[in-house]
């Protein structure tokens, strides 16, 4: 079960992770499932899910997981490829916590948007009292392209305030916890692309925390 969410429970820099105890963690557009990957490791009573529509980057890991566990074998960890848009319904109603790191293409839209219809299938997925973690991390010059596809100016706290938070609340999640994210902290997020992206000085990184409505 999940702990009830408090003032305690926020985005951890060191290992991205929730203090959710035991349950079934999914990460949407996993990349190349190294935050996966390495929380599994972790958190031997959690079990971990992966889930892209790419299936390339997950080739390595995805074979890396049924080897011996002397050799990096993990028996807590599934990759599925699907899209944010058509997750499966064997999903439905099991992700105690379900987490979105550096979204982009369609993943980033319908998350920065607040789309109704990914919101809900989000929300489908999770169980009583799950938790959704967001982070976002966009740079307004070199993602100016991006952020003019979107129509958005920024991805800031406020806007999560101003627009974000009543989608979320419509698709039945509440947004209890939010922040901007140092980016010298970055390179201690277990995500590939935070590390990757760590040298844009001009990147802006937002998280938000949300609870399922009961
Ligand atoms: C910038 S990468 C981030 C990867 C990983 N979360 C990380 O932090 O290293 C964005 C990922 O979102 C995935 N993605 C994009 N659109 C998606 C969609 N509609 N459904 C699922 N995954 C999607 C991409 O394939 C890509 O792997």
């Amino acid at each position: 079960m999940v702990e009830p969410p408090d003032r305690s429970i926020r985005l951890d820099s060191t290992t991205s992770s929730l203090p959710t105890g035991e349950g079934i963690i999914i990460d949407i557009g996993t990349g190349d499932g190294v935050f996966v990957y390495q929380c599994a490791r972790q958190n031997p009573n959690k079990f971990y899910i992966g889930i892209d529509a790419n299936p390339r980057p997950l080739e390595k890991i995805s074979e890396k997981i049924h080897r011996n566990p002397a050799k990096g074998g993990l028996t807590n960890v599934a990759f599925v490829q699907a899209s944010v848009g058509d997750l499966p319904s064997e999903l439905d109603g099991i992700a105690d916590e379900v987490h979105v790191h550096f979204p982009w293409g369609s993943l980033l839209r319908a998350i920065a948007t607040g789309d109704r219809e990914v919101l809900s299938n989000l929300r489908r997925i999770c169980s009583s009292g799950a938790l959704l973690e967001v982070v976002i991390g966009l740079d307004p010059e070199r993602d100016s392209s991006e952020l003019e596809r979107l129509g958005l100016q920024s991805i800031s706290t406020a806007y999560l305030d101003s627009v974000l938070a009543s989608r979320c609340r419509d698709a039945g999640f509440e947004i209890f916890e939010k922040g901007e994210f140092p980016s010298q902290e970055w390179p201690r997020l277990q995500s590939s692309w935070a590390k990757r992206l760590k040298d844009s000085p001009n990147r802006q990184l937002v998280y938000f925390i949300a609870r399922v409505i009961e």
